[in-house]
């Protein structure tokens, strides 16, 4: 921490970030896509007030997602990028979802801490990994938001990870199964099941389509905890599933898939990695605060207590890759990768 100013900024990011929200739900990237307007066009477009459009539009442009030029608003590069619809960077979904589910539980925030319990961000019993999967209306949405958080890692991956040496990928938790898909499409002899619950499969199985690869990538509707994985892949992936899981959660599915893979087999761990002494980066700190909001015993994990499972449950050759390079380093997210020897 370096002085007030640092303080002042931080104080005001839940004001910076809803800022970015509304701009997003009320479609000011899309309607700016590949071209200027005024705010005479852009308020009769949008069919909000000018005054206030007009303040909104002042704060995107301080924050440096729009640039303003001879009266006109243009999108910044990067909000061109990743703030306009169906563009390949798209992360408005993942605002949307931030907007609509998570802030709101994180106003709740001191109750929270000091309950020591996790709140139900979608309302309900349950917490995000039960209402996932058991309300499509709520997988729906918030798939769509995962969708976007991963395609970026999804391709970084690909170019990372040496996918030639296996034939076969489970997919554990695979969400929309767009890490599966990448992998895929660079690597043409390589096949895929994306194991998640049946909603989430359901749309797994639409995305898989429009990227062409149902050949190769299959959906197989179960629990990964309860049921036996489906069988023959020689290469298990799991990203972004730890951090829903309590330690000895985290353990068991680890030693289920030592127990699974066959010798040679191999083990792809993916996460925004926390410092072991858990004071950072900020990214997963703030997330670590999050996974306490919305599920029982998921935590930020780090690379210690990744390593630490898979040597217990008997995997060697452990491996740190960061993902940084198409993903951005924001994040913190990185690969531990091991095998079965
Ligand atoms: C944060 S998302 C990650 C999705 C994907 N792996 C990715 O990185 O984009 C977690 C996924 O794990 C799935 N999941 C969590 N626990 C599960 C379980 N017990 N059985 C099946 N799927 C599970 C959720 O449904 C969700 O799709």
């Amino acid at each position: 921490m370096k002085d007030l100013d640092d303080i002042l900024e931080i104080a005001a990011g839940y004001q910076v970030s809803k800022s970015l929200f509304a701009a997003v739900e009320f479609n000011v990237f899309n309607s700016l896509s590949g071209k200027g307007k005024t705010i005479k066009q852009l308020s009769s477009e949008l069919k909000l007030p000018k005054r206030s459009l007009f303040r909104l539009l002042g704060v995107c442009t301080a924050c440096g997602l729009l640039k303003k030029k001879d009266g006109k608003y243009y999108n910044s590069k990067a909000a061109e990028r990743f703030l306009v619809e169906n563009k390949p960077g798209y992360i408005g979904d993942f605002c949307k979802a931030n907007n609509n589910f998570l802030y709101n539980s994180w106003g709740k925030i001191e109750e929270i801490i000091k309950s020591d319990k996790f709140h139900s961000v979608f309302g309900g019993k349950g917490d995000t990994i039960d209402r996932v999967a058991i309300d499509p209306k709520i997988v729906r949405v918030s798939h769509k938001a995962q969708h976007n958080y991963s395609i970026n890692p999804a391709k970084e991956l690909a170019e990372k990870f040496d996918f030639s040496k296996y034939k076969d990928l489970l997919d554990l938790g695979g969400g929309s199964g767009i890490l599966s898909i990448m992998a895929v499409k660079k690597y043409p002899h390589l096949t895929a099941t994306v194991f998640d619950f049946t909603p989430v499969c359901e749309i797994a199985k639409e995305i898989i389509a429009e990227h062409g690869v149902e050949d190769r990538v299959r959906t197989c509707p179960g629990n990964i905890i309860k049921d036996e994985f489906p069988k023959g892949a020689d290469l298990i992936l799991i990203s972004g599933i730890l951090d829903g899981y309590d330690e000895e959660g985290c353990y068991a599915m680890i030693k289920k898939a030592y127990d699974y893979l066959p010798k040679g087999g191999g083990i792809i761990l993916k996460e925004s990695i926390i410092d072991d002494g858990r004071t950072g980066p900020l990214f997963p700190a703030i997330f670590s605060l999050a996974l306490l909001i919305e599920t029982r015993g998921g935590d930020s994990r780090s690379r210690g207590e990744m390593s630490g499972w898979l040597k217990k449950a008997g995997f060697t050759g452990i491996k740190f890759t960061p993902l940084h390079e198409i993903s951005g380093s924001y994040r913190a997210l990185g690969i531990v990768t091991a095998k079965k020897a």
